[in-house]
């Protein structure tokens, strides 16, 4: 018998799990039953949990060590934690976050699963939107599978966080971010990564920093990563969550894409973020 409770959210994924208290070190069973759920739906919610800074990061330590988020001022005090804060009266457009990624794809190893805890939540909308991509791969023709099996996508910051990116120009209001040059290097994953818990292929693309395949330029490879991350975002691939304050998300950063929706203007959000390493993508024929 299970140590908590696992309630499915929606078809492609996404577990509300009730019974713990995170605030506390969990068993060996319960990390070790927690793990096979995230590899497993990819997401996993707790509600109603009460955390200070220390009791996160003490959460996500039981995972794996905690990775630093290049590029965005931490908490004062936490280097490992980041503050997603949007005021009710941020002018500026864009919110962070707001279009599909997974976390950090454009270092060698990125991060394995991104813990985020809501201290403030809007009255209305703020939700976060998740695909799964190992529904994506799976859902391709098997000659398209066996085409991407072969390719490798180089992953950049550029576009986020390097000098004419998204960030460069100011910041968000209340998030200190330095666009620099060394966003502009490139590295090389699979396009079809495996899942290192299940053996399970994932389509691993995102909008943000797959930015063209190996030895493609920019130009040749739009039309084919678009229609990649077009198809991701298929509603039946997708897992949305509306956050009541103290809610803390888990998810699967390997097997994921994700982004905030920003139509909460008026309300604010803050969000508490840390991040665990990952190990470097592989790809093995199933
Ligand atoms: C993020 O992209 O890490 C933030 C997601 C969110 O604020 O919902």
């Amino acid at each position: 018998m299970k140590t908590f409770k696992s309630e499915l959210i929606c078809g492609a994924g996404g577990a509300e799990i009730s019974g713990l208290d995170l605030s506390k070190p969990l068993p060996e069973k319960t990390k070790a039953e927690l793990r096979h759920a995230l590899a497993e739906h990819c997401v996993l919610f707790f509600r109603d949990q009460r955390l200070e800074p220390e009791q996160q990061k003490a959460f996500a330590r039981q995972f794996g060590p905690l990775a630093e988020t290049p590029f965005i001022k931490p908490l004062e005090g936490h280097p490992e934690m980041m503050r997603v804060v949007r005021e009710a009266d941020e002018k500026k457009k864009q919110n962070f976050g707001g279009r599909l990624h997974s976390d950090m794809t454009f270092q060698e190893a990125p991060v394995l699963g991104t813990v985020l805890y809501s201290r403030e939540s809007p009255a209305v909308g703020g939700d976060t939107i998740w695909t799964n991509q190992m529904l994506a791969f799976e859902a391709l023709s098997p000659a398209m599978q066996g085409m991407l099996e072969k390719l490798n996508v180089m992953h950049s910051a550029k576009r986020s966080y390097g000098p004419q990116g998204t960030y460069a120009d100011d910041d968000l209001k209340s998030m200190r971010i330095n666009a620099s040059e060394t966003a502009l290097k490139e590295t090389a994953h699979p396009c079809v990564r495996t899942h290192p818990e299940t053996g399970r292929s994932i389509l691993f693309v995102n909008w943000v920093y797959a930015i063209r395949f190996e030895d493609m330029t920019e130009e040749e490879s739009a039309p084919l990563l678009e229609f990649l991350n077009r198809h991701s975002q298929r509603p039946e691939f997708q897992i949305r969550f509306r956050w009541t304050k103290g809610t803390l998300a888990f998810w699967d950063n390997r097997s994921t894409q994700h982004l905030a929706v920003n139509d909460y203007a008026g309300y604010r959000r803050v969000m508490d973020r840390v991040t665990i390493a990952g190990d470097k993508p592989y790809f093995t024929p199933a």
